[in-house]
């Protein structure tokens, strides 16, 4: 029976592009099965868009001295242009600063304002009187009053998840100016969450603990065991969805409050635009509602959404909410501020049309139940000896040869042996087996079941060998290429959700399109999909090797980001003891010209150099030699310290001193403040 879904990614804040921890941990899941309820004949409304309010955003803003708005344009285009990149075959990906969000996230909270839903409250917040400006959410940091974490924010604890009110912080401290906050008087509307406690308990606990995943479900019991609070729903900010009710002037919605409804308002968009009723996709029992986020976003999604959506009345409830757990890079945490991580627009450049390979490697190798490492060697190591070495070259052999024996014409089977029912009857089960991973919430398991279809199709066609039977046996030959065909086509069909790329030029050298009704998944368990005498195209490449030197680019560009992060969080050396102008005059620094340089025989840092110092042509031993080649530095103008005691180094006296610093790489430079690569605070020796 087809069923009705609406299907929800979380929103993505457009404060910047988006990497592959957002692709593995929401984004690749919830389009596999979209695109599988889809394939099986349900009525899908899979709807996203962009997060354009909140704190990041307006910070973002100041820093690059455009407006928000500026800010939200340019990362709304960029996210909607990787995911089409990426085929995330989302029916909407609407934004919320669109009209049609504004209206419907005021009407909603009118709604529970008139319900007398919130309690409205003059409490003391946290300010920042230099600012000026109220200090919620990221604009505030402190201690977590849960684990520990001294780098939380205002609403919530990225390390521990838990979401609080900014004045629960222990040592709060503004992120604008580094101060500590005063407490100030201000009025907002309060989500009674406490009110909802046992219809969270009943709804949650004993309603869907099966069938939820366990990290899910431990952490909404856990929230709930602690106790729900009321939490403000309103901010004093200027950038958001401005309060709609009396008093709210100055005021606007958190961004925790909008962001959820703009599922809402985007599928209100999409049903106007095809001529749907989207109150089917939200009011009507019926159909199920599952958002996919990662774990950050549980609290959110679990309960306070839910509990939006109960005290409004007329909506449907999620069915279940499957987050993922964290994808991290190389062994360390994925990180925009450190740039470790790998930006889908950037690894479209490197890896041009390979989207596939993404999308397979994420999936086979997804954070679902824990943490997981994106390595570039398994990257490498997918695609090299599953998609190349299995699922290519299975699919190359058979239309090459189908090409080659039968001039693209399937071939007419004769009698079937064991072996060929055996493979027949396991080729029918792979569509009932995916499905139940997929069903599950299992992708990685989902996508392993798909690559053991491909082994099925290469182990038999390895045991089979019709390119000896071709000399011996036409007819076991025919046989053997007609079944072989039927695993291509179901690979065809059932690689789509997790491969849509290669899926569709599959099927297009298959002809899938040409046959009388096009083959699907529930034909795929039923029957085989391609009858003789039907005529496949020319084969195409499908996957191609990926060499280690095209892995090793990518490991260098993450070692230069770890290299520029280590320089720039290297702790500025405080400073010296103070001297006086008298000490200062003891210093004699001239201005020379390096007029010779050699390297000292033996050594690897040292130079030896003849400087022109304007009073005489000195010797100077400089430890240099790692950074400058001897020749790169004749006639180069530097500082010198003239009046440094002579030393010997290596039995050559050195007579003075060049003064260096160090450029963002760790590379010793001649001073030069103009240099850029030179940071604030670094230290000339
Ligand atoms: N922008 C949020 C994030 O990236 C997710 C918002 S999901 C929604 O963490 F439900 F609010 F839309
Ligand atoms: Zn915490």
């Amino acid at each position: 029976m087809p069923k009705r879904y609406t299907i929800t990614a979380a929103l993505p804040y457009t404060n910047g592009p988006i990497h592959i921890g957002h692709l593995a941990g929401v984004y690749v899941p919830a389009d596999i099965y979209t695109r599988y309820l889809r394939l099986t004949g349900n009525d899908v409304a899979f709807i996203c868009g962009s997060d354009e309010h909140g704190v990041p955003i307006t910070i973002k803003a100041k820093k690059e001295g455009v407006s928000p708005q500026d800010i939200v344009d340019k990362y709304h285009s960029i996210i909607k242009t990787s995911f089409e990149d990426f085929g995330i075959s989302f029916d909407n990906y609407s934004r919320t600063s669109a009209k049609i969000h504004h209206d419907t996230a005021s009407e909603f909270f009118k709604t529970l304002y008139d319900n007398n839903e919130f309690v409205e409250e003059i409490s003391e917040q946290l300010y920042d009187a230099e600012a000026n400006q109220f200090l919620a959410d990221r604009f505030v940091v402190g201690t977590c009053p849960k684990c520990g974490n001294e780098e939380s924010y205002g609403d919530q604890c990225e390390n521990c998840g838990t979401s609080h009110n900014a004045t629960d912080l222990i040592n709060p401290k503004s992120a604008i100016t580094g101060n500590v906050p005063t407490l100030k008087e201000t009025k907002h509307w309060f989500l009674p969450l406490n009110k909802h406690e046992q219809f969270l308990k009943d709804w949650i606990l004993k309603g869907h603990k099966k069938d939820w995943k366990p990290n899910v479900y431990g952490q909404v019991k856990s929230w709930i065991d602690d106790g729900l609070r009321p939490r403000a729903v309103t901010r004093d900010l200027d950038w958001g969805i401005p309060v709609p009710v009396e008093g709210g002037e100055g005021k606007v919605l958190y961004v925790w409050f909008d962001a959820p409804i703009g599922y809402i308002s985007a599928t209100k968009e999409w049903a106007a635009r095809e001529g749907k009723n989207w109150e089917d996709y939200w009011k009507n029992d019926d159909t199920k509602l599952v958002h996919f986020i990662g774990k950050d976003n549980i609290v959110f999604h679990c309960i306070i959404f839910p509990a939006m959506l109960k005290a409004e009345g007329s909506y449907i409830l999620p069915e279940n909410v499957p987050a993922n757990e964290f994808l991290n890079l190389e062994g360390n945490k994925l990180s925009t501020s450190k740039n470790w991580a790998v930006w889908l627009p950037d690894y479209l450049v490197d890896f041009p049309n390979q989207q596939d390979v993404l999308r397979y490697a994420l999936t086979a190798n997804a954070p679902e139940t824990k943490d997981n490492d994106f390595t570039w060697k398994d990257f490498q190591a997918r695609n090299n000896n599953e998609l190349v070495a299995i699922f290519g070259n299975f699919i190359n052999r058979v239309v090459v040869l189908t090409n080659k024996y039968y001039d693209g014409e399937v071939p007419t089977p004769s009698d079937y042996n064991a072996i060929d029912d055996d493979t027949i009857a396991a080729l029918k089960a792979y569509p009932a087996v995916i499905s139940s991973s997929i069903e599950r919430y299992r992708f990685r398991e989902a996508s392993q079941e798909l690559m053991n279809l491909a082994r099925l199709g290469n182990k038999y066609l390895a045991d089979e060998e019709p390119w000896k039977t071709i000399k011996t046996d036409e007819e076991r030959t025919k046989t053997v290429m007609f079944t072989a065909l039927q695993i291509a086509s179901s690979l065809a069909v059932l690689s789509e959700p997790f491969l849509p790329f290669t899926s569709a030029k599959l099927k297009n050298i298959l002809g899938h399109a040409q046959l009388e009704s096009e083959p699907n998944w529930k034909m795929a368990s039923e029957q085989l999909l391609l009858p003789a005498h039907h005529k496949i195209g020319k084969g195409e490449l499908l996957f191609s090797k990926i060499e280690d030197t095209q892995i090793q680019e990518q490991l260098d560009k993450l070692e230069a980001s770890k290299k520029a992060n280590a320089l720039a969080h290297k702790a500025v050396e405080p400073q010296k003891e103070e001297i006086t102008f008298d000490d200062f005059s003891k210093l004699d620094i001239r201005v020379g010209t390096i007029l010779e340089a050699e390297k000292m025989p033996k050594t690897k840092k040292l130079l030896v150099l003849k400087v022109d110092t304007g009073i005489d042509t000195r010797t100077i031993v400089s430890g240099i030699a790692e950074s400058f080649k001897p020749e790169a530095i004749i006639g180069k103008r530097v500082t010198v310290l003239v009046n440094l005691a002579p030393r010997a180094l290596r039995g050559v006296e050195s007579q003075g001193m060049i003064l260096m610093t160090e450029d963002s790489n760790g590379n010793l430079v001649f001073v030069n403040p103009d240099n850029k690569e030179v940071a604030d605070g670094l230290k000339i020796s």
